[in-house]
Formats: structure tokens, sequence, C-alpha cells
């Protein structure tokens, strides 16, 4: 069996630049809280014009350019968001037209912060079944339109960010490198924990005059309890990704956790007994992007040449559904 390879990663974000000083313009919020629970200085939010399908598209060359292949070499797109352009199809078919190749089938995921890593598992089963040799998996999101910007949503609007991210994967033989293990896992008694209660389907009509001025529409997070969560299974995801693949923590040159939250790093990092040299993050930077926020990281950190050719990188999740994964990748 072959192992699935990341040949080409890519990013774009916004031209717009949020920062928390913006913010204390729109609530009753601060710098100095933001920076302190959180470590996000500013974020990327969508202007006019900017749509979900559209940053998936910048991203979705970045990698290809960087992978030597052509969109019209692509056999299958797995698009990883919360969302979509419109309320359906899923957001894989727009950015398919965009890439102008009809025909190549587009699978929607919906994992929310695990979105990319669920993909990449996806994606990572069809290169060894030998179903297909070109992957475009995409983690992207746009939080921004939907967040409730006065002070009654300040807890979890100031958190999150726009982006994309994008992953080309084909197959090698070399059994050492590519995705050498990844590992999933969900538990929706804490679906509530974290979400947005409507629209719903349950609701008839789903949408009323009466819904848009409560603030069911908005997305919710018990803070505390999402935090207590995290911090336990990013430790386990990882500790169970490194056991399956018969490595220890002190083999990883990077890990690239899903930037939730600085705090939830720093805890992470302690736990594992690893430097923060070995953490990426750039949460500072653009928030939690969700779905978007590996793929950035990843793509950032090859920039940045802390990922380079046989590095170990450990990338993990945790986020809404509860959902929670890993997956460990010899570069
Ligand atoms: N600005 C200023 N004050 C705020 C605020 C904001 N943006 N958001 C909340 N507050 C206030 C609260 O109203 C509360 O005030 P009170 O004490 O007068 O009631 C106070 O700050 C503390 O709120 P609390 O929710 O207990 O803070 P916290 O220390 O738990 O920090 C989070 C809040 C959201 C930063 C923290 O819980 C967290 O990081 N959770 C994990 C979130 C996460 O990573 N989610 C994504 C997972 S994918």
């Amino acid at each position: 069996m072959r192992n699935a390879l990341i040949s080409g990663i890519g990013h774009h974000v916004p031209d717009r630049v949020v920062t928390n000083f913006d913010l204390e313009k729109m609530m009753d919020t601060s710098n100095e809280w933001i920076l302190e629970r959180t470590g996000i200085q500013m974020r990327r939010w969508v202007s006019e014009g900017d749509t979900l399908s559209g940053l998936a598209h910048s991203a979705a060359i970045k990698a290809l350019e960087m992978a030597g292949k052509k969109p019209g070499d692509i056999q299958f797109i797995i698009f990883a968001s919360l969302a979509s352009d419109h309320e359906f199809p899923g957001g894989g078919c727009f950015l398919q037209e965009k890439l102008g190749i009809p025909g190549v089938p587009a699978m929607d995921i919906r994992n929310a912060c695990s979105g990319f890593l669920y993909g990449l598992s996806v994606a990572d089963q069809f290169i060894k079944t030998g179903m297909y040799d070109t992957i475009l998996l995409i983690g992207a999101e746009i939080q921004s339109t939907s967040l409730d910007l006065t002070t009654r949503g300040r807890d979890v609007s100031v958190i999150f960010g726009d982006g994309a991210g994008a992953a080309v994967i084909i197959p090698t033989d070399n059994k050492e490198k590519g995705v050498l293990t990844t590992h999933l896992h969900a538990d929706g008694r804490f679906a509530n924990k974290l979400w947005a209660d409507a629209p719903s389907v349950n609701d008839n009509p789903r949408i009323s005059k009466e819904l848009v001025e409560t603030d069911r529409i908005y997305p919710k997070m018990e803070g505390r309890f999402v935090f207590k969560h995290a911090v336990s299974r990013f430790p386990e995801v990882i500790h169970e990704a490194l056991a399956a693949a018969g490595y220890s923590k002190d083999d990883l040159d990077l890990v690239i956790p899903h930037q939730a939250n600085s705090r939830i790093t720093e805890a992470v990092a302690h736990q594992l007994r690893l430097g923060m040299d070995k953490m990426y993050s750039n949460i500072e930077r653009y928030g939690n992007t969700t779905a978007a926020s590996i793929p950035i990281a990843m793509s950032e950190a090859v920039e940045q040449g802390l990922i380079k050719d046989n590095s170990l990188v450990c990338l993990a999740s945790f986020g809404a559904g509860f959902t929670w994964a890993s997956a460990l990748i010899r570069w």
C-alpha cells in the first residue's frame, strides 16, 4: 500500500486586518482582555466581494504551484468548512467551478476545527487504496459574517477569523514518508457547548422574523468547559498518534495544533513536556480560523523553514462537536 504525501501546501487570508483595538470600538472589550485570555492581537475578516470559495481557490492555486500541478490534474476535492458560499450545495462544488474542472468529485466535510484532519484521513484512505493519485484538500472558513458583534457576543466574536489553506496530496511508495497515521474522535454529548443553535431544520419555519431578532442565530460557547476538554484531548490524541507510529514526543520536529487559543497551546506543551519552540503558533495574527487553521499554520511553517524534508510533524485538533483528531506526518 502507498502512503499519502503532501506535495504542495498554500494559504490565503483576506486583506482586511481587524485588531483588538478595532473590536474595542464595536463592543465592550479591551486589547488587554483579549491578549491575556487568548493571545490574539488581530485577525483577518472578509470585505465586500470576498467569498469562501474565492479564499479557497487562492490557497489551492498556491498549493498546486508548489506541487507542480495544474487544476486539471486534480482527481478529487475534499472541502472542509463549517460553511459554504450558499446554504447548499456545499463549498466543494463552488470551488470546483472556480477551478474549471467539471466532473471532478467534490466532498464536503463539516467537522469544524477538526475538519482538515478528518479530510486528511479521508484523503489518506483514498490514496492508500489507489482510488485517486491527486487530491486537493481544503480547510476554509468565513466566521466573521456570522458573529454577534455586540457586547452580548464578545466572548466568541473576539476569537474567530477568516482564511483558507490547501494541500495537494499524492502517493509515495516510500513507507517512511507522508501521512504515517491519523486518529479521529467525536463526542456529540457536548454538541451544545460550542454551536449555533439556529437556523435549525427542526424549526418550522426554519427562519422567521422573530428568530432573527434572537441570539439563537449566533455561535455560542461555554468557554471554560471547552477549554477544560481541549487541554486533555489535545495531548491524548497526540500521544495516540505517536504510539501508533512507534515514536516518542522527543522525535517530533514540530507540533501544529489547531490555533484555538494560545493558553490552550501553552497548556498542551506543558503537559507534553515540549518547549514552545516545538509548538507552531500564529493565533496572534489570525485568531481561530476553524478548519483553515491547521493548513494555514502548516503552510507558514513550511515557508519559514520550520518544516523541511524529513521533518516529523504532528497535527492535532479539537473543536465543535466535540471533535478531535491527530495526524503524524513525515515531510
Ligand atoms: N472582553 C472583555 N470581557 C469579556 C469578554 C471580552 N471579549 N468575553 C467575556 N468577558 C468577561 C465575561 O463576561 C466575564 O465577566 P464577569 O466575570 O463579569 O461575568 C469575564 O470576562 C470572565 O469570563 P469567562 O468566560 O469566565 O472568561 P475565561 O477566563 O474563561 O476566558 C475564554 C474566556 C473564551 C477566552 C476561555 O474560556 C477560552 O479560551 N475558552 C476556550 C475557547 C476556545 O478555544 N474555543 C475554540 C475551541 S475550537
